[in-house]
């Protein structure tokens, strides 16, 4: 379903993405995780089209992204949900409103429709009842739970998740888990989840990959990667590197 080949990033000639090749099945859970600043965004950018590659592929269902212009990448994206790192919410907007926007600039649904969607996917996540209450208001996760009801608003095949659970505290971390496993056991989403947050990834993926200089080690399970004897996969999961 998704396949990149040889993709390769820089800016400013700075080389942050460096051949990376991933392969992601329907309906699976995968997590990339790597220190702050290693590129994870940036990949996610680089699968949706919102970034240009430098080179190599990006294979969405069959079709190289890379090749396609303004409109059939905006068409593929409608393939894709993303939970932004810090939700990402637009301040000036209800609650309701932020998660009706997709459904009206993307489905360009009928009222009536919209705002039964928003109902089911605020129920979704646990937020029923908050449709006018303003962003500012909420706590850091309900902020999260509203930006993930906006992400899966026009039920996507596929949702990207960016750091879901950084700064938040482990019991607000674990509701957001809990919501990532049961969409994607509900709805057979497949999930792309990048974060530095080892918690997170050994409770919410099938298959871990490890970023490191730009590429991506070879996958890894929650288990394996506990008992992983490479020095650099026990720093990172002792904590050392996930600054
Ligand atoms: N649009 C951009 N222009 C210049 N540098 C960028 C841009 N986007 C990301 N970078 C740089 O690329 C590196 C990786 O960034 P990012 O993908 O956000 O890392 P991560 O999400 O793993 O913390 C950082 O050094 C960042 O400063
Ligand atoms: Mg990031």
């Amino acid at each position: 379903m998704i396949t990149l080949k040889n993709v390769t990033k820089s800016f400013n000639g700075n080389s942050i993405v460096r051949g990376i090749d991933l392969s992601v099945s329907e309906g699976e859970r995968i997590a990339i995780i790597g220190p702050s600043g290693c590129g994870k965004s940036t990949l996610l950018r680089l699968l949706m089209g919102l970034q240009q590659t430098d080179t190599g592929q990006v294979w969405i269902d069959n079709e190289d992204i890379t090749q396609m212009d303004i409109k059939q990448l905006r068409r593929m994206r409608t393939k894709f949900g993303m939970l932004f790192q810090h939700a990402a919410l637009f301040d000036s907007m209800t609650v309701g409103e932020n998660v009706a926007f997709p459904l009206r600039e993307i489905l360009h649904l009928p009222e009536a429709e919209i705002q039964a969607r928003v109902k089911d996917k605020l129920l979704w996540v646990e937020m029923s009842g908050k449709e006018h209450r303003m962003p500012s208001e909420l706590s850091g996760g309900q902020q999260k739970r509203v930006g993930l009801a906006r992400a899966i608003a026009c039920d996507p095949k596929i949702i990207l998740y960016d750091e879901p659970t950084t700064g938040l505290d482990p019991i607000l971390s674990t509701n957001i888990e809990d919501l990532i496993v049961k969409l994607n056991k509900e709805s057979h989403t497949t999930s792309i989840i990048v974060t530095h947050q080892i918690s997170t990834i050994l409770r919410t993926a099938d298959k871990i990959y490890l970023m490191r200089d730009g590429v991506l080690l070879p996958p890894e399970t929650p288990e394996s990667i506990q008992e992983s004897q490479n020095p650099y996969i026990k720093e990172f999961i002792s904590g050392g590197l996930a600054s």
